[in-house]
């Protein structure tokens, strides 16, 4: 069985479903992870999900991710646009990284405008509301496929 993916979600999108509808969508992150788990296991992938936060803590988890998942997906919300400590832990792995959001950032306020994560992802999937983290996954099982 090869190793799982791991999709990480960064702070607040564990208030997903309440939190500015109008821009993120109704769906909570539970339906979001438990609507990718499934979709994984269609592409043939194991993935888990992990939110947090605490930036520390996504370090800290980055940082182990090599070792136990063949690729990461990660929303790391408005650390994307400011967390060095972040994308220097991303590029540390040589596992891909392809970087996921709801929103089209750069549709938005211009400190939206930079990621900080993009540096260190192979590529981005935002602006298709819930359906990115679908894209994302199907576009990490091509990647994964091409190696
Ligand atoms: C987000 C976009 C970020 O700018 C914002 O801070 C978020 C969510 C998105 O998924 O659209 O928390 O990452």
């Amino acid at each position: 069985m090869p190793s799982p993916i791991l999709l990480v979600n960064g702070p607040n999108l564990n208030m997903l479903g309440s939190r500015e509808p109008e821009i993120y969508g109704q769906a909570t992150l539970a339906d979001i992870e438990a609507d990718c788990v499934a979709h994984a296991q269609t592409l043939g992938l194991a993935l888990e999900c992990w939110q947090s936060n605490v930036e520390g803590e996504i370090v800290t988890r980055i940082q182990g991710a090599g070792k136990h998942y063949q690729g990461l997906l990660i929303n790391a919300g408005a650390y994307t646009h400011t967390s060095i400590a972040i994308m220097d832990a991303l590029l540390t792995l040589k596992i891909p990284v392809i970087e996921v959001h709801l929103s089209n950032p750069a549709r938005r306020e211009e400190f939206r405008h930079i990621s900080y994560v993009a540096k260190a992802a192979t590529g981005i999937v935002a602006g298709f509301g819930a359906q990115s983290y679908r894209l994302a996954l199907e576009a990490m099982a091509a990647l994964l496929r091409s190696r």
